[in-house]
């Protein structure tokens, strides 16, 4: 599955080499309400933005749009955005006419450390998050700090938890740098390039061994069970929370689990929390949603024999996937995750 990754500001040169190298005579851009502006682009098609709109409806609206353009196998999709947007604008150029080459351009620095790599595409059907999709790499990705400027802060500290997440699963020094970070600094865009940099490597590496997730890519996953609980309880009370700030209290809950487990080193845990109550205010549950919680555990897409499962380390760096937590260790730890946060 290989990707070729351009770091470069340069965006509209950047996919003019790409036309020129691929004979594309016919470029077409995929974006929402919100990027549509953020280059000058002729033929564009604008989707509603927001997770709501990551639907088959709009998937057919896209081909409807593509037929309309006149785009062939030989022609180029460039989707411009966030994770909403390559997810989508990937699976409808992927399947228009058994497949056309696409390019993703991220927006966010969420969308840049995640979604944007390793080929996964696709949509929400039946109010289960991305339930139809393939892999299907873009040929292309262009990473851009450039937009990042204009990103509510909210937004960049969901996507650092993910680089930070990346870090967990690579390198200490890379781990310990970050959580030196100070968000209230201006942004530092050669340093943000670096730091994006390396992280989008670790997946890079990882999707590179197991590009559709038959056991290490899993390991991307660390922080995801207790996050995408918090996260989809949050949802349905109707008081959602930002997926990165659902990820890094996800991260803390699981950094106590290794220590249960496997001795994952109780400074870096303590370092973590501190760095993730420094950041990520607003965690809004109470030891009375436990109950719920370890359901939605129980449910996730990585859960075997509906045994909660988690990806675990025994040092930063060092991952072990796949590793079933009972319900009295997730008890725990959630009550630990409560004391990091200073609940
Ligand atoms: N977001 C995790 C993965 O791409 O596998």
């Amino acid at each position: 599955m290989g990707q070729n990754l351009i770091f470069t500001d340069d965006i509209m040169a950047t996919i003019g080499q790409i036309e020129a190298q691929g004979g594309h005579r016919l470029t077409v851009w995929i974006a929402d309400e919100n990027t549509a502006s953020l280059v000058p682009a002729t033929h564009v098609i604008t989707i509603p933005a927001g997770d709501d709109s990551k639907t088959l409806h709009t998937v057919t609206g896209i081909w409807d749009a593509m037929e309309r353009l006149g785009v062939t196998r030989r022609s180029l999709v460039v989707n411009l955005g966030g994770g909403m947007v390559t997810d989508l604008g990937g699976f409808a150029a992927a399947t228009f006419k058994r497949g056309v080459r696409f390019v993703n351009v991220p927006t966010t620095l969420l969308g840049a450390v995640d979604a944007a790599v390793g080929g996964k595409t696709g949509f929400n059907y039946n109010g289960l998050k991305n339930e139809i999709g393939a892999f299907a790499p873009a040929s292309d990705v262009i990473l851009s700090t450039r937009f990042f400027d204009s990103l509510p802060l909210t937004e960049m500290k969901s996507g650092f938890a993910e680089v930070l997440k990346h870090a967990m699963l690579s390198s200490r020094e890379e781990f310990l740098r970050l959580l030196n970070h100070d968000f209230t600094a201006p942004i530092d865009h050669k340093d943000l390039m670096e730091r994006l940099r390396r992280a989008v490597q670790v997946k890079v590496d990882i999707v590179a061994r197991d590009p559709k997730e038959q056991g290490e890519r899993e390991a991307l996953n660390l922080g995801h069970t207790v996050g995408h609980a918090l996260e989809s309880l949050s949802m349905k009370r109707g008081k959602s929370v930002p997926h990165g700030y659902a990820v890094a209290w996800g991260l803390v809950a699981e950094a106590v689990l290794s220590h249960l487990k496997f001795r994952f080193p109780s400074e870096d845990v303590h370092r973590l929390g501190a760095f993730v109550r420094d950041n990520y205010p607003g965690f809004p549950f109470t030891c009375d949603d436990y109950d719920d919680l370890l359901e939605l555990m129980r449910h996730d897409k990585k859960s075997r024999n509906g045994e909660i499962t988690c990806t675990l380390l025994s040092e930063v760096g060092a991952y072990r996937i796949g590793q079933a937590v009972s319900s009295d260790d997730m008890t725990a730890a959630l009550d630990i995750l409560r004391d990091h946060l200073g609940l």
